[in-house]
């Protein structure tokens, strides 16, 4: 999709839908107006969120077609509000056919936070996980312009980038596990260091195990495919604005059977958008990237491949991992917090001083918070509160989850340091207990994005499946790094 910014007049935009904001009980000005106010005064149309009405040939515009996009009321209008009208609009738009879209943002939307939103909403409405589709309707489909009149030029290009660098995630999430190897990973890691100028190292089995990442590599020993650790590097030009260095770690498990302790087989096909934290990851990186902030960021990307067989993982197995500490593999479904554990700590030792990491880890954070917000879990508040500052900006909703010390009594094990599972109760904040004892100075925040990485049935203003969670989230956390609380 082209994306423009015009500065003139709205009526002058030559495009298939023009699409003005309407407020709930407002008046309609300028832009279609008579049109407008007899809409409103029908009761047909009252300016709620969401609705939406299409007139074609309006009066006075160049437009072929203009389109009223409800926003709910003016004193509750956010970009998060506009990002969901206009992403909704974008999928009903492309829906009919109509693939040149533009949108007025005017007066109530005229600031970086709202032109960025329009168009994070047109590109994140606009996509669909059809890249394996053959059929040929589907190229015939997708939007090929948004024309944006108004806003400022910084926000519609924060926009593109962070609209992007979502679907990005979202398409490598989308991608089969025969098709999505940790190799493959890895090569797409590769290819976006090369394209966006950061700099990348893939450790292999071998270097895993020299450095003694036995928790990771206990996953992966029963798959044929073998496993990566991916670090992508982001340094600022210049001299940094501070001391900080951010670590962002992604679990990416490329299909997780449960291994031994083997999955139901109903449903299993989706666990191959286990590895969202890592594609999360990707595209936190390309955002990062491009917004070029004036902090050090560097993505670790564990990914493996969960499989039974006869090289695999055992119940009662006991590993070394990375950081000494021994576990006794009571489930080897809890393969996650074992692969995000050597990570952690390799991420200490190349120097990080925050971390985030993001997990499709439990069930039992679907269970606890639903779809909606996703679980976070962290061993300091001042880091937190920033963190949740971004999603907050961002539009992603996050709720914080307790993690007391006594959470670390089921973990106990017989026979080595701790064992990987704590029992059915409380499983999210056990698994999150459980990666805290392997974080040993940084400032960390774990997310469980379990519940909300996934749409399992498609919203008015996104396609079913991958959803890209996050990603927005930690480029915002990069972009607006400045020294202070929480640091
Ligand atoms: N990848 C799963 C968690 C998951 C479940 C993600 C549902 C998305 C949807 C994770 O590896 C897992 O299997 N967790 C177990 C942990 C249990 C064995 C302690 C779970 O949640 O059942
Ligand atoms: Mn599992
Ligand atoms: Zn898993």
């Amino acid at each position: 999709m082209e994306i423009k910014r015009m500065a003139g007049a709205a009526a002058e935009i030559e495009t298939d839908a023009l699409l003005a904001l309407c407020f709930e009980g407002v008046k309609p000005e300028g832009l279609g107006e008579a049109w407008l106010g007899e809409l409103y005064e029908s009761g047909e149309f009252t300016g709620k969120p969401l609705e939406f009405a299409l007139r074609h040939r309006p009066e006075g515009l160049r437009a072929l077609r203009l389109a009223a996009l409800g926003l709910g009321k003016r004193e509750e209008f956010q970009p998060a509000v506009l990002r969901k009208a206009v992403g909704a609009a974008a999928r009903k738009l492309r829906g009919k056919g109509v693939r040149r879209v533009a949108i007025h943002l005017g007066e109530a939307a005229s600031s970086d936070p709202f032109a960025a939103a329009a168009v994070e909403g047109a590109l994140l409405g606009d996509f669909e996980p059809d890249q394996h589709k053959t059929g040929k309707d589907k190229e015939d489909k997708a939007l090929v312009e948004l024309v944006v009149s108004g806003g400022t030029e910084a926000g519609v290009e924060r926009g593109r980038i962070l609209g992007e660098a979502q679907n990005y995630a979202r398409t490598l999430i989308n991608e089969p596990p025969n098709v999505l190897t940790p190799t493959a990973l890895a090569a797409h890691a590769r290819a976006l260091a090369e394209s966006e100028g950061l700099d990348c190292d893939v450790l292999d089995r071998a270097r895993m195990a020299q450095l003694g990442m036995g928790a990771l590599l206990g996953v992966a020993q029963g798959s044929a495919e073998p496993p990566v650790l991916i670090v992508l590097r982001y340094r600022p030009a210049g001299t940094p604005g501070s001391e900080a260095h951010l670590g962002l770690v992604g679990k990416a498990v490329t299909f997780d059977t449960g291994g031994i302790s083997i999955k139901p087989s109903d449903g299993m096909e989706k666990m191959k958008y286990d590895m969202a934290g890592g594609g999360a990851m990707l595209g936190a990186m390309q955002a990062i990237a491009r917004l070029r902030p004036p902090v050090a960021v560097t993505a670790l990307i564990p990914s493996v491949e969960n499989m039974p067989g006869s090289r695999a993982q055992r119940p009662g197995d006991i590993v070394h991992t990375l950081n000494g500490k021994t576990v006794e593999v009571l489930n080897t479904d809890a393969e996650g917090r074992m692969i995000l554990i050597d990570a952690i700590t390799y991420a200490e030792r190349l120097g990080c001083t925050h971390l985030v990491d993001a997990a499709t880890l439990t069930g039992a954070i679907v269970v606890a918070l639903g779809n909606l917000h996703m679980g976070a879990f962290t061993n300091n508040d001042a880091f937190y509160q920033r963190l949740a500052e971004a999603a907050r900006r961002e539009g992603e909703r996050m709720w914080r989850m307790p993690l007391d010390d006594d959470y670390l009594e089921p973990l106990k094990s017989a026979f080595a340091d701790l064992q990987n599972i704590g029992g059915r109760a409380g499983g999210s904040i056990t698994a999150a207990m459980f990666i805290r004892q392997f974080v040993e100075n940084a400032a960390w925040v774990h997310l469980d994005i379990a519940g909300t990485a996934w749409l399992d049935e498609a919203k008015p203003d996104m396609a079913k499946g991958p959803t890209g969670v996050c990603v927005r989230t930690l480029a915002e956390l990069a972009a607006s790094w400045t020294a202070g609380p929480g640091e």
